[in-house]
């Protein structure tokens, strides 16, 4: 049976990824699906490839988004659940980040889901019900080490907005967020395995399962928060972190 059979939902940075094997896996259980990302081509080819709407967009620009979210209920008449997984990585320290990389990180990682909730509540309201899954990290929980303050800030920012997004939006819609560990994507290519192709051990030694994450990992935890199945659950911080954070 399609567990998402009859929902509309909009993936942001579903053009790679965590968003894009979400995209996928929401596809084959029935939803339609519109992908926003801000890599236009590499959105159009996923669409492509799954039967799905790809509009351009930058989750750090309102106008853009007010734009894409409206083009992308139309096409899929209505809207009713979001996954926020548009990100960048940030990965420098006190010392050499600047403000400007401060600012972007959080005008993507955390204004950027905020802008697309506000957005998109209206519509989920007009339906009667809704989802909203946000992408924080599991260093918005507990930071790896030293570095990566700007990253850091606003996924701990992302876990904090669900909270409040979840209080606001109740009970219509569920909000919630899912704390990675370390995922092999685009965004870790330079780092998550050696030059020799081997899961690099700094990382792993970090995970009780000694391992890191594939990203149809994470779009099945995703899925669970997005339908029913996950009908109580509201304002949570889900790790799926390979057993990172929970000591
Ligand atoms: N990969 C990991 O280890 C990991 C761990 C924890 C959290 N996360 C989070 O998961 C989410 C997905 O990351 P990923 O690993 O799949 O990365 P990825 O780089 O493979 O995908 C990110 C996508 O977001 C899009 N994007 C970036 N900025 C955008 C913007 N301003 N507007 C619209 N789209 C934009 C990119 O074009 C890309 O398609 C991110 O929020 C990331 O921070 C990833």
């Amino acid at each position: 049976m399609a567990r998402l059979a009859g929902r509309k939902i909009i993936i942001t940075g579903g053009a790679s990824g965590i968003g894009r094997a979400t995209a996928r896996l929401f596809r084959q259980e029935g939803a339609a699906v519109a992908i926003l990302d801000r890599s236009d081509n590499a959105a159009k080819a996923v669409a492509d490839e799954i039967g799905a709407v790809a509009i351009a967009c930058d989750v750090s620009d309102p106008a853009s988004i007010t734009a894409a979210i409206n083009k992308a209920a139309e096409a899929m008449g209505g809207l009713d659940g979001v996954v926020n997984a548009a990100g960048i990585l940030a990965e420098t320290g006190i010392a050499d980040t600047s403000a400007e990389v401060f600012a972007r990180t959080l005008a993507v990682n955390l204004t950027g889901t905020f802008l697309v909730i506000q957005a998109a509540a209206p519509l989920m309201q007009k339906e009667g019900k809704g989802t909203i899954v946000n992408i924080a990290s599991g260093v918005g929980l507990m930071p790896t080490g030293p570095g990566s303050i700007a990253y850091v800030a606003s996924k701990g920012g992302v876990v904090a907005l669900t909270k409040s997004a979840a209080m606001e939006l109740a009970p219509n819609i569920r909000v919630n967020s899912v704390c990675p560990g370390a995922v092999e994507t685009a965004m870790t290519a330079g780092h998550i395995r050696t030059a020799a192709g081997d899961p690099n051990p700094a990382i792993t030694a970090r995970y009780a399962l000694g391992r890191h994450a594939q990203p149809e990992e994470l779009a099945a935890a995703i899925l669970f928060l997005t339908t029913d199945e996950s009908s109580f659950m509201t304002g949570i911080a889900l790790p799926v972190d390979g057993g990172r954070t929970f000591h």
